[in-house]
């Protein structure tokens, strides 16, 4: 099948262009692979007919989610919301000239995503890998989501895999009681800070308490921040319209993305995490060293607040969300069928640009990923279809899309260091005087 060249409405925006930006040159977002319904590298074709027979492979209940990149493949999560997934993490080689549906094959293996072994993987919606080739893993161990009967199988965990020694041993860390609730935590989207033990930065979008997860891999130790205003949807950013279909998404924090280092006034390394519920039009910020401030966990709501800054709105809700390693994030505004970016050295309210628009192939923008040669990947996936119950197996309803950018991801951005203790104290004054001038600047511009 030919490759097809989505519309690409680079610079659209320069009307409200600012002098300090500049556009970069994007390539236009082509389709490399798609799917009518998902199907797998049986061990037999007999295994095939027999879970299709037992209903334990339903075709059009098997939703693509999420995307990953390592070595030659793209991984992809597989949430069992529905029944009927036989497998909830896989893969695909990334570079290859066939578009048309390739099979999944089961990552690590078919016997690790058996459902109701707690060795094994049950519920995946997101994964990350990290700069030293280590899979992070967010299984929530419920099946069933969107079913009448969800059904908890295994406590919400993160498992990790080391890709890099190819034995794809997977390690279960079950997050604390304290932090997690096996009937109602979602553990959504998560990103990696590999500084100072390794920490993960997880959005749990529970119905009933929504919340960022830090998750510190040195002691495995797990606490929740919590903030009302930021992190729960709203009533007005719930209803989804595509294509005459309309759903209503009331859903919590949802997209989480991680900034580069900087260095702040008295000279510690921080880094800015940016999150939005489904339903909202906001894009909030708080730094890092903030949610990894462990005490702030068990305060009262409101506690959060002085430290988490409403960037402003976008034209419409987004899903997933990307940064590359210079500061550049990469969003879908869903209900407008457009990928966007914005430069976060420059204003968000002025410095967002849309890269693609094309209502028939952006049909719902869930995540995003980069690969090592500087594309970045978008997953089309159609999830209002999904929730109403009404996909068309006769219609394409899952896309990869890439666009070369040159970028990588924000997993390979670069180590400050805290200068060394002052030789000239007037000359450190005023390298901190100008980042902190710079850091209002980005913020307050
Ligand atoms: C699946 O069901 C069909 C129709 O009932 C039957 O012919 C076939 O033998 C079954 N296959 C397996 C592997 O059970
Ligand atoms: C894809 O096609 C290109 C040029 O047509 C060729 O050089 C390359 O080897 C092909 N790759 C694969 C994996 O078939
Ligand atoms: C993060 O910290 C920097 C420097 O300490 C500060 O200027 C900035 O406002 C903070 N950002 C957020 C989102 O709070
Ligand atoms: C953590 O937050 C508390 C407020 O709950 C504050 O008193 C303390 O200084 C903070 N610690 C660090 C290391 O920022
Ligand atoms: C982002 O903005 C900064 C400052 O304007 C600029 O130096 C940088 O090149 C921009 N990055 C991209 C990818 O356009
Ligand atoms: C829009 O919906 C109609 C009716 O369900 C369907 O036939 C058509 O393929 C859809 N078009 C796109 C671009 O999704």
């Amino acid at each position: 099948m030919k490759l097809l060249v989505l519309i690409a409405v680079v610079a659209a925006a320069a009307a409200q262009q600012t002098p300090r930006t500049s556009v970069p040159h994007r390539e236009q977002f082509r389709v490399i692979y798609e799917w009518r319904t998902i199907d797998f590298e049986w061990e037999s074709q007999t295994d095939r007919e027999t879970y299709l027979n037992t209903s334990r492979y339903i075709p059009q209940n098997v939703l693509i989610s999420g995307i990953n990149f390592y070595g030659d493949n793209i991984f992809l999560t597989l949430p069992r919301m529905l029944d009927g997934v036989p497998a909830t993490l896989a893969y695909i080689p990334a570079y290859q000239n066939d578009t048309t549906a390739p099979k999944l094959k089961p990552f690590p293996s078919w016997s690790d995503n058996n459902i109701g072994n707690c060795d094994a993987l049950q519920f995946v919606q997101n994964v990350e890998i990290d700069r030293n080739g280590i899979m992070w893993i967010l299984d929530n161990g419920r099946v069933g989501t969107l079913t009448q009967n969800p059904s908890t199988k295994c406590p919400p965990s993160i498992v990790l895999i080391d890709l890099k020694s190819g034995e794809n041993k997977i390690e279960r860390i079950p997050l604390s009681q304290d932090t997690v609730n096996p009937s109602t935590t979602y553990l959504n989207d998560l990103v990696v800070d590999n500084r100072d033990g390794d920490y993960a930065y997880i959005t749990d979008n529970s119905a009933v308490d929504p919340g960022i997860i830090v998750f510190r891999l040195s002691d495995k130790k797990s606490w929740k921040l919590r903030d009302k205003k930021s992190m729960t949807s709203v009533p007005e950013a719930a209803l989804f319209r595509l294509n005459g279909t309309t759903v209503n998404l009331p859903v919590n924090i949802d997209g989480i993305a991680l900034g580069p280092q900087f260095l702040t006034e008295d000279e510690n390394v921080d880094r800015t995490v940016y999150f939005c519920p489904l339903a909202s039009f906001h894009l909030y910020a708080i730094n890092a060293s903030v949610l990894r401030n462990e005490s702030l966990a068990t305060k009262n709501d409101g506690a959060l607040r002085p430290y988490i800054v409403d960037l402003g709105t976008k034209a419409s809700q987004t899903d997933g969300m990307k940064m590359d390693s210079t500061g550049v994030l990469f969003f879908g505004l869903i209900g407008s069928s457009t990928i966007a970016e914005w430069n976060t050295t420059v204003d968000f309210s002025a410095g967002q640009r849309t890269i693609a628009r094309d209502p028939n192939y952006i049909q719902w923008i869930d995540r995003f990923t980069f690969d090592d040669r500087g594309n970045v990947y978008v997953i089309i996936n159609r999830l209002y279809n999904f929730v109403k119950n009404q996909v068309s197996v006769e219609e394409v309803n899952y896309r990869i899309l890439r666009s070369y950018t040159g970028l990588k991801s924000y997993i390979h951005s670069e180590d400050l260091k805290p200068p060394s203790p002052p030789q000239n104290a007037a000359a450190t004054k005023t390298i901190a005087a100008s980042m902190l001038v710079f850091a209002l600047a980005l913020l307050f511009a």
